[in-house]
């Protein structure tokens, strides 16, 4: 396709989805280059900006209900799955893009999103798992409802393609989880540079990528209706809040995070946007620590990190003991912090801790 068709596609199918749709709820609007529905026309030429095309919608809109499809000349057709009244999940009606959701916390945050109703994309560069688990999707909720999406997000055009999908597919997203995220721990003394730079990539520049294209359509959408407003939530660490030992790219990485975070919200509140992060607390019963061949529980065994640990079960009540509560974090703990952030309209720029006291804020 095109790139100037692309383009086209990405700004009249958010144009369309937040006129047609109201009170955080939108329909679905898929691009197809043909269709045999009955279409109302849209007569939208290369030339026209934003604030053009947006007051030419609302004409056509305006005056007929019920459209099914919308047939764009020279470019194609937007066909229109209306919300769904009766769902009644926290998020349903919106679609979510999770980057990193192929596994661990970013699938879990998929898989709940899902759950409560919205259309989900489930964004990673290891797409044949992503594809797997957005069938499973599919299959408990319906056709429509995921989608996996090949994305690197060190890769600026990957991410772009990714985002094109994304609106070609549902017409546009209401909430973008930056939750991909790597660790190289090593000491300072020893770590190559490379290591380093590997985890900065991801962690920090990866991010900023991400909210550089993700806030594209999201302000696009505030455009369309001042009252619109939609979410970056940024799956930190407490990392990001306190120093890690012998982990310093990680939690270099995660306290420019919140720089970031701090920073795009004071500048995307004009478009809408809310940016917060949330700083998660060890994800023990994930593949990154429980992997029993290439967990760090069985790598802290193996080195003797934690003395007198004879089994990977020592290792872990090891860590959970630094947890005034207990025990790690899980999934549905990160998710009680996502709804918050996304229900809460008068709060922006926070990193919230969800760690079980291990760290405080001052
Ligand atoms: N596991 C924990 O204890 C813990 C604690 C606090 C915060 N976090 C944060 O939560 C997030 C998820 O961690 P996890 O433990 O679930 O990780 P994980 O290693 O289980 O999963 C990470 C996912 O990200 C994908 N990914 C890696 N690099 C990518 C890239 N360049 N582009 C797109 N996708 C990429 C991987 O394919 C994988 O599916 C990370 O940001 C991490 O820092 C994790």
């Amino acid at each position: 396709m095109a790139a100037d068709t692309e383009e086209m596609i990405n700004l009249i199918a958010p144009v369309l989805r937040i006129r047609l749709g109201g009170n955080e709820r939108y329909p679905v609007v898929r691009f197809v280059e043909a269709t045999d529905r009955d279409a109302v026309a849209l007569s939208i030429s290369q030339s026209m900006d934003e604030t053009a095309v947006i007051e030419a919608a609302a004409k056509v809109l305006g005056s007929e209900s019920g459209i099914e499809t919308v047939h764009v000349e020279g470019i194609g057709a937007f066909e229109i799955d209306p919300v769904d009244e009766k769902s009644q999940g926290r998020v349903a009606g919106r679609v979510m893009i999770v980057t990193g959701a192929a596994q661990g916390f970013g699938l879990g945050i998929a898989q709940d999103l899902a759950k409560e109703g919205a259309c989900v994309v489930l964004a990673d560069i290891n797409i044949d798992e992503a594809e797997k688990q957005a069938e499973a999707l599919r299959k408990e909720y319906g056709s429509n409802r995921a989608k996996a999406v090949s994305m690197n997000v060190t890769d600026q055009a990957s991410i772009q393609s990714a985002i094109s999908e994304t609106v070609k597919a549902f017409g546009g997203f209401d909430g973008f989880i930056s939750n991909a995220g790597v660790v190289k721990a090593e000491s300072v003394k020893t770590q190559p540079a490379k290591d380093f730079d590997f985890v900065t990539e991801v962690n920090y520049r990866g991010y900023f990528l991400c909210t550089q294209a993700a806030s594209q359509i999201l302000a696009l959408q505030h455009k369309v209706c001042g009252d619109y407003s939609s979410d970056i939530i940024q799956i930190n660490s407490k990392s990001g809040l306190v120093g890690s030992n012998r982990n310093g790219a990680y939690a270099g990485s995660k306290f420019g995070g919140i720089g970031l975070t701090q920073s795009f919200a004071l500048e995307l509140i004009e478009d809408g946007i809310k940016v917060n992060s949330i700083c998660p607390g060890n994800f023990f019963d994930g593949p990154l620590w429980s992997d029993p061949d290439n967990g760090l529980f069985a790598q802290y065994l193996e080195s003797g990190k934690i003395p007198g640990a004879k089994t990977i079960e020592d290792v872990k009540r090891a860590y959970e003991s630094k947890v005034p509560m207990g025990r790690g974090c899980t999934t549905p703990d990160v998710m009680k912090a996502i709804y918050y952030l996304i229900e809460q309209k008068y709060e922006t720029g926070q990193a919230l801790p969800v760690s079980g006291g291990q760290v405080m804020l001052n």
